[in-house]
């Protein structure tokens, strides 16, 4: 069976692109798949975070997973910090990284455009991801499109190593969804919907009410038109609607403009509102059930365990394979 790798950082409330980008398909893979699931707290604190949050929205996002579908007996749900292999990993493929690699990182620019002090954290952010991904030998890597060029660099540095050390790792792909790959804002369709944006009607977060999820779908930006057409170029706020509706209905993109032909905007959001909250509802459900039953340590500390010992194989090989004397 291949193995699946990919992780999600708790550094905001999770939103409808997180779900759609990877979490859904976090949940088709584990059928046939050997997965791991984390929660990439190291990947958080790249940025500053505050601790009693940290570990709230840690065990919220833990939770989220489980809720949105993921079954533990399944994939190995964790906290990246608790398989303590990732940093270890992470230092030693940052010695075979280059500063010119990591300065043409897009979401590094992103992170640090404007910021008078920037972390080195946030600089060799894609290093440590790197070894996330090649610490299980992962074949395959669930991710939404702004990750597609942090997977390239670890194909290059799983290269690297190879060449320098003897073959060890496999080539990681990325399984990026063809339909719902970059979610946009639904303020800005120049913008990809994120956690981090300040504008809390920017987004729609997995935990919203019904009520917060119509209003913000009501104001959501459109264009002066009024074909419900999937034309990105040119209709980027309608066609990320059309989008959304798609991946949260089951229908195509067609099916979703052929059911909308000749229909005004006021209609098709009214329609999307209610499909998104009867996708999010029960997921919302099975959300509370999971806190209130406090389960999820034990999920974690179990995911924890099987991740660690795949996780030690790798190291130990990598140690030997670089020359570090063994204990
Ligand atoms: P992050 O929130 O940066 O930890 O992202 C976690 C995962 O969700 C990554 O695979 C991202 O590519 C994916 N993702 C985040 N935002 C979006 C979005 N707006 N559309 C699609 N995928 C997304
Ligand atoms: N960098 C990813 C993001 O911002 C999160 C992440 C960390 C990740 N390690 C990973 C994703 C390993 C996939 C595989 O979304």
């Amino acid at each position: 069976m291949k193995r699946v790798l990919s992780g999600i950082q708790p550094s905001g409330k999770l939103t409808l692109g997180n779900y759609i980008g990877a979490l859904k398909n976090f949940v088709t893979l584990q059928h046939d798949h050997v997965c791991n699931f984390m929660v990439v707290d190291l990947h958080a604190i790249t940025v500053p975070q505050n601790p009693a949050d940290l570990r709230e929205q840690s065990e919220s996002v833990a939770a989220l997973f489980v809720a949105a579908g993921i079954d533990p007996a399944k994939a190995n749900v964790y906290m990246q910090s608790h398989v303590r292999q990732h940093a270890q990993l992470g230092w030693m493929l940052t010695t075979l990284t280059s500063m010119g690699e990591l300065e043409r990182m897009t979401q590094f620019k992103d992170k640090s455009a404007g910021k008078e002090s920037v972390g080195a954290g946030l600089f060799v952010y894609p290093a440590l991801m790197a070894a996330d991904i090649l610490i299980y030998n992962a074949d395959l890597v669930p991710v939404g499109e702004d990750q597609k060029q942090h997977l390239e660099l670890t194909r290059d540095l799983a290269g690297r190593f190879n060449s320098r050390y003897g073959e060890y790792f496999k080539m990681p792909e990325p399984y990026i969804p063809k339909v719902g790959a970059r979610i946009m804002s639904l303020d800005d369709a120049s913008k990809k919907m994120s956690k981090s944006n300040p504008n809390p009607g920017s987004m729609i977060a997995l935990l919203d009410t019904p009520d917060e999820i119509r209003k913000k779908i009501s104001r959501a930006t459109t264009d002066s038109g009024r074909e419900v057409r999937f034309d990105p170029a040119n209709k980027p706020e309608v066609s990320n609607l059309i989008t959304i509706y798609s991946q949260c209905s089951g229908l195509s993109v067609a099916e979703v403009e052929a059911r909308y032909e000749g229909q005004m905007y006021g209609p098709f959001k009214k329609d999307l509102a209610e499909v998104v909250v009867s996708e999010l509802e029960p997921l919302q459900q099975r959300y509370r059930d999971i806190r209130q039953s406090g389960e999820i340590r034990s999920i974690l500390r179990q995911g924890a365990e099987k991740a660690s010992e795949m996780a030690e194989k790798t190291l130990t090989d990598v140690q030997q394979l670089m020359g570090f004397l063994p204990y």
